[in-house]
């Protein structure tokens, strides 16, 4: 693994890098011992100016979303990580917990103890059972070191985690449906706001984070914040984990500052495959507008790739070279998204159903130039029309593929098909 900032990363290829006894040696749970000397208040602060932003893909300021829990709310507070990671593309969680789920672990019990939470949940993907076990591993020898349970280390504080599996929703890692499987109903997203900090779990103020967010905390705390701020853009601080996959020499998890062009993260990972050139790429996953080589040299910041039409979001950075028929991979998006509504609201219920009709008579050649405006009006009756990111989400392959490709999807009109060998035309050719 090659990284430019190892802090998360920096024991992955370390022995047992999972195990308590390895995350001691290189100063694990000394970030802890420090933060429970601080005012909760002081640690809150310590996150805003570090100008860490949330890992989960939208970047809103985690320091601020602290603070916005009510202290004087006599419900209890709660703590729940997001590691329902499912986006396509997206493999950053996952093996940050395989590989280091104390760095997590030990980023739950300082962020709880700053907004006052004495219990926590980490709400796993369902479909991972050894992620689950490896977490619940961890947090059983947190428990038997002194670092959860009663009276942490003489501080006075307590803390529970439970490790929550879900059962395998694409749409419970949107943060209100999580909630609602987490009370043990079906995974539906609720009306915001109320926000999650006003009123979460059991109604009561919750902070949920995601994965790679909350494991950032103890490095923020054991090397201060202007350590952190040093790193990355003016308003996209810090480092995070890039995951390369596709058709890249050496996929996988690059551990990088914030600002990181696609072109240095490729030569990172040892460039396109031998013979073949970058055609297309998502910058955060199959929900982020996609962009060509023409963008190899955006920051990969919020700001970037912002300004470049597209969003940050997760740093999925899927690659696919001139093999890959676009119309082909969207459509398969395309129907993940619809097998993944979860029926709440009409515009994404029945209009994912329509863009994959659409899409389908178009990636089999039939059909007639004017359906490329169908496809668009589908977008547009879904866009910013659905009650949650997902819809949204599933109109953006489609709508930056027509931007950047518009005269593939009509060569698939023309030639009566797909005009690339279908052999070739596979993701994992
Ligand atoms: P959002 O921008 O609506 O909210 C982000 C966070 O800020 C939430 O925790 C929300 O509660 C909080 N927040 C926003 N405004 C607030 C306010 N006024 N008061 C208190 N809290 C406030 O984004 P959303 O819909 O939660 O997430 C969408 C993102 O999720 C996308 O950008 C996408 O990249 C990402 N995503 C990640 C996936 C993954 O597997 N990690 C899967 C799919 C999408
Ligand atoms: Fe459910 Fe889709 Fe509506 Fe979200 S946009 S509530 S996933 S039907």
């Amino acid at each position: 693994m090659s990284t430019l900032t190892p802090v998360l990363t920096d024991i992955w290829d370390a022995e047992q890098s999972w195990k308590l006894a390895t995350y001691a040696d290189r100063g694990g749970y000394e970030a802890l011992k420090t933060a429970l000397t601080m005012a909760p208040d002081d640690i809150i602060t310590a996150v805003k100016d570090s100008g860490l932003r949330g890992r989960g893909g939208a970047g809103f300021p985690t320091g601020m979303k602290w603070s916005f829990i009510p202290q004087d709310n006599p419900n209890p507070k709660y703590l729940v990580v997001n590691a329902d990671e499912s986006e396509p593309g997206t493999c950053k969680d996952i093996p940050l917990m395989m590989a280091n789920p104390h760095v997590l672990v030990e980023g739950v019990i300082i962020s709880s103890f700053a907004i006052r939470a004495n219990q926590a949940f980490i709400y796993i993907r369902g479909e991972v059972l050894h992620v689950i076990r490896r977490v619940q591993a961890a947090v059983a020898e947190a428990y038997a070191a002194g670092h959860l349970g009663r009276d942490i280390h003489g501080s006075g504080y307590d803390l529970d985690i439970v490790v929550h599996a879900g059962a395998g929703a694409y749409i419970c890692g949107e943060e209100t449906a999580l909630l609602e499987g987490l009370e043990g109903r079906r995974g539906q997203p609720r009306l915001r706001p109320p926000f999650p900090a006003v009123a979460g779990l059991y109604a009561s103020p919750t902070v949920i984070n995601n994965v790679e967010s909350i494991a950032s905390v103890p490095s923020i705390i054991g090397n201060g914040a202007e350590w952190f701020a040093s790193m990355g853009t003016e308003k996209s601080k810090g480092f995070g984990i890039f995951s390369l996959s596709g058709h890249v020499t050496t996929p996988g998890q690059y551990e990088a500052p914030l600002g990181i062009t696609l072109r240095e993260l490729i030569d990172l990972a040892g460039g396109m495959r031998e013979g073949h050139e970058l055609k297309f790429w998502t910058p955060g996953g199959s929900s982020t507008p996609l962009l060509t080589a023409e963008h190899l040299d955006v920051p990969l910041d919020f700001e970037g790739v912002g300004a470049a039409g597209s969003m940050l979001g997760t740093r999925a950075l899927q690659l696919f070279d001139e093999t890959t028929c676009v119309v082909r991979a969207v459509l398969r998006w395309t129907e993940f998204y619809k097998h993944e509504s979860c029926g709440k609201c009409t515009p994404c219920r029945e209009g994912t159903w329509w863009l994959v009709q659409t899409l389908a008579n178009l990636e089999k050649g039939i059909g007639q130039e004017s359906d490329l405006d169908l496809l668009l009006d589908q977008c547009d009756n879904i866009l910013g029309r659905s009650f949650c990111a997902l819809g949204d989400g599933a109109t953006s392959p489609i709508s930056s593929s027509i931007q950047y490709f518009r005269q593939e999807y009509l060569d698939h009109l023309t030639q009566g098909g797909c005009p690339f060998d279908p052999m070739k035309a596979t993701l994992f050719a």
